[in-house]
């Protein structure tokens, strides 16, 4: 088993979501390019991604979303700008990050039925093989990038392999929640899924989060399924129905989670993430004591 996993060489961007609860920042912007510090969110997934190792890119976008294309492209115009003021270091930090010609590919949601369906979009651009879905709201700080150690756990999973992170149960209604068979470790392998249960009905207290690694297989599930929770096609509905032919895995990777749809997870995820930059610290510390103390 453990050797004849293929490698995770594609990663899949769901960014069709109408961001409804940051409006209105997301009235004209794309939720993905909200920035943390001075990154946009969609910018630390992409990160994360080449850090585990992905060489294709793919975006599933909608309706005002051409800002994360041009994010992922040259701008030839501030190039030349920055160039003529001398600012090279400024310049040559713009594209260590960008993925070369031809890795990044975009296909288009028309419309946001769901995270299933965002994730069926990409159907034809990921083919037969295993492949990632990053959801960039959910951003994590860490040592090691987790999609990274999802990649590694998935040479002994196979099948499909999900993040999952402990949450108090009076919130489980808000995530998928994995119904645990046994626990290794960090690993987890599970019997059943089941989309924002009630607190009550709640089969374990493990919530899935926002990275997965998926099996080809789960585009045919897919395009079969109807709308589930929320009246939305969901992944984790299709995850389900595949239990019989693919285990089903959860990973508790080590780091924080700060889930960037929300607002006090974005700001917390501001704070969070400015404190760790060595340029602002200091000052930033001084100033927040002031403020909770005042
Ligand atoms: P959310 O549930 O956060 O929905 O989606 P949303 O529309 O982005 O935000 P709110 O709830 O209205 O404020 C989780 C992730 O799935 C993607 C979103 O872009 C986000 O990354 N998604 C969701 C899609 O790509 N398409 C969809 O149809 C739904």
């Amino acid at each position: 088993m453990a050797h004849t996993q293929k490698k995770v060489r594609k990663a899949v961007f769901p960014v069709g979501g109408l961001g409804t609860r940051f409006l209105p920042a997301t009235k004209a912007q794309p939720k993905e390019m909200l920035p943390v510090v001075d990154k946009p969110l969609i910018q630390y997934a992409v990160e994360e991604a080449q850090a585990a190792g992905i060489e294709e890119f793919i975006f599933v976008t909608g309706r005002g979303k051409t800002a994360i294309e041009d994010h992922f492209d040259i701008s030839f115009e501030l190039k030349d700008q920055l160039a003529s003021r001398g600012k090279d270091e400024a310049n040559a930090a713009m594209e260590t990050w960008l993925p070369g010609p031809g890795q990044v590919s975009f296909t288009r949601q028309q419309r946001p039925l769901g995270l299933g369906h965002a994730v069926w979009c990409a159907r034809a651009l990921v083919g037969n093989e295993p492949f990632a879905v990053v959801l960039a709201d959910d951003l994590m700080l860490s040592d090691v990038a987790p999609l990274k150690q999802m990649v590694e756990a998935y040479e002994h999973t196979g099948g499909n392999l999900l993040a999952v992170e402990r949450v108090p149960r009076a919130l489980s209604s808000r995530y998928g929640i994995l119904d645990v068979a046994e626990q290794h470790g960090n690993l987890v392998r599970a019997r059943g899924i089941v989309e924002k249960p009630k607190p009550e009905a709640a089969p374990s207290d493990l919530a899935v989060i926002g990275r997965y690694i998926l099996v080809p297989e789960v585009f045919d599930v897919l395009s079969h399924q109807g709308q589930g929770a929320g009246g939305e096609i969901q992944l984790t509905d299709a995850l389900q129905a595949m239990m019989r032919n693919h285990p089903l895995h959860g990973i508790l990777c080590d780091g924080t989670r700060y889930d960037c749809g929300d607002k006090a997870g974005f700001v917390l995820a501001n704070v969070a993430f400015a404190l760790r930059r060595n340029d602002i610290h200091d000052d930033l510390r001084a100033r927040l004591r002031h403020i909770v103390d005042n």
